[in-house]
């Protein structure tokens, strides 16, 4: 890796610390930007057309005029640029605001291009002897907008949802919304009931995750069963296993809720056969082998 990182920023590749955005753009004022963070396994951006069809059903939900056709060709520059293209895990980050304009809420009456913004940054799979010791989460409640299936850049209350997991010195937060356990600040959440994978179905008060989507289909290969319900938070005392799953999360396993332990207390069997077949997928540059 160089020393000072490369950036993308409309039409161009420049050292971080000279990307220079107006104080009027849209996103920075009212967080009026969509995001996208995809992960790279040994340099190849992984399920990138998942998340770049999410990155389109998120402009035309924010209606910001943006095509994604050039952000393949951003991703790989970003990785190139910054010596990840054979890094063993790393992420790309691409950020759209719907652009500079004088500030009011509405749209701008004349239509201004879209802010495009991009990094690309090393990621750093846990040692296996402190993933295999599993983690800690506190239910948080769920005080975010109700299109949470739009992935915004306005994150302030995952902000402080996480911000209140760090406070209690644990890894992650379960946000909870009507009594039932959703997902993560920037994860989903999983648990498991007598062998069930189970997890919120994809609604407007989750973001369906690209992780979320593979771990279950994953997870139907392997012959585990699946449920996607939602998942009532006093239920969760009789989970026999519990984790979260996203981009940078990966598979992370969830050893104790609210300083109770989950099911033994330890990582269970389901959780790590899941998490050995992602790190096998995974660790040859993202190619999915048949199950
Ligand atoms: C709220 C939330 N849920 C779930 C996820 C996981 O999504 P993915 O697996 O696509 O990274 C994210 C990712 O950032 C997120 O922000």
């Amino acid at each position: 890796m160089k020393n000072e990182s490369i950036v993308y920023l409309n039409g161009e590749y420049v050292p971080k610390s000279e990307a220079m955005v107006p104080v009027e753009d849209r996103g920075f004022l009212f967080g009026d930007a969509v995001y996208e963070a995809t992960p790279a396994y040994g340099g190849e951006p992984f399920l990138l057309d998942r998340h770049l069809a999410r990155l389109s059903r998120g402009l035309a939900a924010l209606r910001i005029d943006y095509d994604v056709g050039e952000m393949p060709e951003i991703h790989r520059g970003l990785l190139a640029e910054n010596g990840l293209d054979d890094a063993p895990f790393a992420f790309v980050y691409v950020q759209v605001t719907r652009g500079v304009a004088p500030r009011g809420h509405a749209f701008p009456r004349e239509p201004v291009p879209p802010t495009v913004f991009g990094f690309a940054n090393p990621a750093v799979r846990p040692p296996r002897n402190r993933w295999e010791e599993g983690y800690a989460a506190v239910t948080v409640p769920d005080r975010r907008w109700g299109r949470v299936d739009v992935k915004v850049t306005s994150l302030v209350a995952n902000v402080l949802a996480q911000q209140a997991a760090a406070d209690a010195g644990v890894e992650d937060a379960i946000l909870v919304r009507d009594g039932m356990a959703l997902e993560g600040t920037h994860n989903n959440f999983f648990a498991v009931f007598d062998g069930a994978v189970t997890t919120s179905p994809a609604s407007n008060y989750i973001l369906y995750g690209i992780t979320r989507s593979f771990v279950l289909e994953r997870a139907a290969a392997l012959g585990i069963p699946v449920d996607e319900r939602a998942i009532p938070v006093e239920e969760l005392r009789e989970a026999d296993e519990a984790f979260f799953a996203g981009t940078t999360t990966e598979i992370r396993p969830t050893v104790q809720v609210d300083g109770r332990p989950v099911g033994t207390g330890r990582v269970g069997p389901v959780t790590r056969r899941l998490y050995d077949d992602f790190v096998a997928v995974t660790s040859g540059g993202g190619t999915v082998a048949a199950a």
